[in-house]
């Protein structure tokens, strides 16, 4: 009997090796013998401990199991069905996390089994022109936040004269309510490794570092050894897969601050200093870490590159919307009944992920708003729930998809008070460089509390203070720290009372 459990963390932090000691006691309780599989997450949060048991049809699935309900895996009770079968996985579109879940996230074999490495094989084949090229013909484009297309990054690094250069996979993962990097690395943790290669193999660059936070132990340790398997079965070290061509790889750990996910503090970070954010120009890909031209991609940039060499750029090109090419991993979080991570093709209207996919909110009480994006992200009401989620689609909406976390609140939310988290959260993250940002924060959440005692003329200034702060910070910190603000401002005029008082 061969029985898969998740080691990803949140199935850990929900009971998942409770689970795995007893299976174990009760297999040896009945006399069966039980193999053990680990895997990563599928995404469906809401079921985990998400077990699977493997069946001639397929892998059936329990969920969530608890120590105590192991006994039902052996009796053959009903079980959700086959895991593949199941509406949330059937509907997706999963080309970056097609192995994350199936597979056992620390197995070579399983990674080649499940069409890994074909891509880096590909790539190994073609010149760093044609590499960069297949990127840009596939429409990737930054899913850190940004969306700058990849392969333009890319060519810019490439074209860089220096006599080393660097690939810098940003895992920093700050924003609230996401999930997907994490996800990642723990469960295939190879696919970002093969991305970095293929980035390293374009660009000419031979170092590749992978940046996170010391509040991610698991996806550090599962990285750390994937490493190790890569560089011992050849597929990174001095002559990555027999192309006479090196690429070396290392995790960096940083102290987790918000800002260190910002691509220009993080490589202070890495470099051992105070991640504070630097001026650009220069760009990162012209003098990046220790100075030297760098690539700086999210985790997800880098992860959907094998696939993209795998099944081709058109094939890839031809999901999605606009210019918002291929699929994106949305991260349902908040107030939502079912909440986790559903990889789709750009285009589908934020309404049918909030009410359809995840089921409104775990209260049964209205949604009265989403915050997409991240805590800089702009909150959404029901009237914009037509949206396409999509880079320009949001841009539409003076939204920002970001990382794609969407958080959900019922209409218990208190919008002011979201506003007043906005500005106090600058206050505490910003790295203190520039004024609109430092300073502007706190007046920000001074004004607020204004508001809140009723006065009305503050509202003006906050307005201002938005503008000031999005012209005049010199990163996105400070610069979007007004779109949450404002959005909340403009969508619940109601509560600010501040606002009611001056109509009166
Ligand atoms: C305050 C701040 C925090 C950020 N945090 C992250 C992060 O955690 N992860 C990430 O990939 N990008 C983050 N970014 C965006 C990065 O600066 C950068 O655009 C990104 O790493 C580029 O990679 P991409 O082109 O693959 O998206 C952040 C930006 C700002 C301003
Ligand atoms: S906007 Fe804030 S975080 Fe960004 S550079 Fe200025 S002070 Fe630092």
């Amino acid at each position: 009997m061969k029985i898969w459990v998740p080691m990803d963390s949140a199935a850990k932090a929900l009971g998942s090796e409770d689970v795995v000691a007893a299976i174990r006691a009760e297999a040896a309780r009945r006399g069966v013998d039980v193999e053990i599989a680990r895997n990563g997450s599928r995404g469906m949060i809401w079921l985990e401990p998400l077990v699977e048991v493997e069946t001639e049809a397929g892998r059936i699935g329990y969920g969530p199991m608890n120590a105590g309900d192991v006994a039902a895996i052996f009796d053959g009770s009903p079980s959700l069905g086959l895991v593949e079968e199941l509406d949330w996985m059937k509907r997706q579109t999963r080309l970056t996390f097609q192995r994350c879940g199936v597979t056992d996230p620390l197995s070579l074999a399983q990674y080649e089994a499940h069409g890994g490495l074909a891509g880096l094989r590909r790539a190994i084949g073609m010149s760093q022109d044609a590499i960069i090229d297949e990127v840009k013909l596939s429409g990737l484009r930054g899913r850190g936040g940004a969306g700058f297309p990849t392969g333009i990054k890319w060519d810019t690094v490439r074209l860089a004269h220096a006599d080393r250069k660097y690939i810098v996979c940003n895992a920093d993962e700050g924003d609230s309510g996401t999930f997907a990097d994490r996800m990642i690395m723990e469960g295939d943790p190879f696919c970002l490794i093969e991305g970095m290669v293929i980035a390293g193999l374009g660009c000419g660059a031979v170092q590749g570092y992978v940046y996170t936070r010391s509040e991610y132990p698991d996806a550090v340790a599962v990285m750390r050894r994937a490493i190790v398997l890569a560089h011992e079965a050849g597929v990174i070290g001095p002559d990555v897969m027999g192309s006479g061509k090196p690429f070396e790889l290392e995790v960096r750990v940083g102290a987790g601050a918000y800002v260190c996910g910002e691509e220009t503090s993080l490589l202070n970070s890495l470099e051992g200093k105070r991640g504070v954010v630097r001026a650009k120009p220069p760009l990162p890909a012209l003098e990046g870490a220790f100075g030297k031209p760098t690539v700086v991609n999210n985790v997800i940039s880098l992860a959907t590159v094998p696939v993209i060499f795998e099944k081709g750029a058109s094939y890839y090109a031809d999901f999605g919307l606009g210019r918002s090419k291929g699929t994106i991993p949305l991260q349902i979080a908040g107030n939502v009944a079912r909440g986790g991570l559903f990889e789709t093709a750009f285009g589908m209207p934020l309404g049918e992920i909030v009410t359809d996919l995840a089921g409104g909110t775990a209260t049964g009480r209205p949604v009265k708003a989403v915050q997409v994006g991240g805590p800089l992200g702009a909150y959404l009401g029901q009237e914009q729930f037509d949206t396409p989620f999509g880079y320009e689609e949001f841009g539409g909406q003076d939204a920002l998809i970001g990382h794609a976390g969407l958080v959900v609140f019922d209409d218990s939310a208190d919008m002011l008070g979201m506003a007043r988290f906005a500005m106090e959260f600058c206050a505490v993250e910003s790295c203190g460089k520039c004024t609109p940002c430092r300073i502007g924060a706190v007046r920000g959440v001074e004004t607020l509390d204004r508001i809140a005692a009723g006065d009305g003329a503050a509202v003006e200034l906050l307005s201002d203070l938005c503008e000031t702060m999005k012209d005049g910070s010199l990163c996105a910190l400070g610069g979007f720290t007004p779109y949450p603000v404002m959005s909340a401002l403009q969508l619940f005029p109601e509560e600010f009372a501040g606002v009611k008082e001056a109509a009166e």
